[in-house]
């Protein structure tokens, strides 16, 4: 299925904002005056190497660390999936899905989201009896049973297996079409940010060094000659130059090790 990409109307206010967002830990500046902003309903991805900032920008919009320097306005219903699924081991399936939602429905809700992460079926199993990709899918309904307006997703598939991250692609593509939250996507994968996303940024020293439209329709995919194009640009903002005819020969290896 074919869909255009959103294009936020300009006069619509931006789900995050971020002004000169800084943060250091001791002598090492994470984020330097860092600007960010994200419409509703965007899907964004966020690149870059080891130890650059990702996850302490992501707990911002989080909301989970204080604002040091700078400024940043946040919806008020956010939820974020980690890369480890960090379900609570001796509650059930359903009750960790239900977990801070009021009593009065919150069974029917938590089974709603179980159905469409298509875990219906597992509702009553402890999370010590689930795969890898089954937990994470609970991790994906228990952050969108609240309907949040921004999902923050910090590398949920990493720890997957490939083709079980291929089919979490699809279904967070599906739910962020049901549900239209923002999302901001961080991973060090740059085919799976062109993949999902409507942009893909590049975070270098402290600050959003680059900023990608991928202007393609869905559903992405290497065929699609802006795929290559934008694969090629985001390697390099990563400082990776590699000959053009290489990216194409051998994409994936390729673009995987080079954001590491
Ligand atoms: N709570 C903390 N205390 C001290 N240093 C931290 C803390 N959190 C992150 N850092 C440092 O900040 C830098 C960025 O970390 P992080 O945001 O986790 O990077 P990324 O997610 O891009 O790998 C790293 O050098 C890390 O060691
Ligand atoms: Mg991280």
């Amino acid at each position: 299925m074919t869909t255009a990409n959103i294009t936020p109307a300009k006069s619509e206010a931006p789900t995050v904002l971020a002004s000169s967002l800084s943060r250091r830990f001791g002598d090492r500046i994470v984020l330097d005056q860092l600007d960010l902003s994200i419409a509703p309903g965007e899907f964004v991805a966020l690149l870059g190497r080891s130890g650059s900032g990702k996850t302490t920008l992501l707990r911002h919009l989080a909301g989970l660390d204080p604002v040091e320097s700078g400024s940043l306005s946040l919806p008020r219903t956010r939820a974020v999936v980690f890369q480890e699924p960090r379900l609570v081991p001796w509650k059930r399936v359903r009750r960790n899905v239900a977990l801070g939602l009021r009593k009065a429905d919150a069974s029917p809700r938590a089974i709603a989201a179980l159905n469409e992460v298509e875990l219906g079926h597992k509702a009553d199993a402890w999370p010590a009896t689930l795969s890898g990709g089954e937990a994470q899918r609970v991790a994906l309904a228990r952050a969108l049973v609240r309907e949040p307006a921004l999902l923050l997703l910090d590398e949920p598939f990493a720890a997957l297996d490939a083709l079980t991250r291929m089919r979490m692609h699809g279904l967070v593509v599906d739910l962020w079409r049901r549900h239209r939250p923002a999302v901001l996507l961080v991973t060090h994968d740059v085919d799976e940010a062109i993949f999902l996303a409507d942009r893909v940024l590049v975070l270098v020293d402290g600050k959003i060094a680059t900023d990608e439209i991928i202007d393609l329709p869905r559903p992405h995919a290497y065929e699609q000659p802006g795929f290559i194009a934008a694969r090629r640009r985001l390697l390099q903002a990563l400082g990776v130059v590699v000959p053009p005819a290489h990216i194409v020969e051998a994409p994936r290896a390729l673009a995987k090790a080079a954001a590491r």
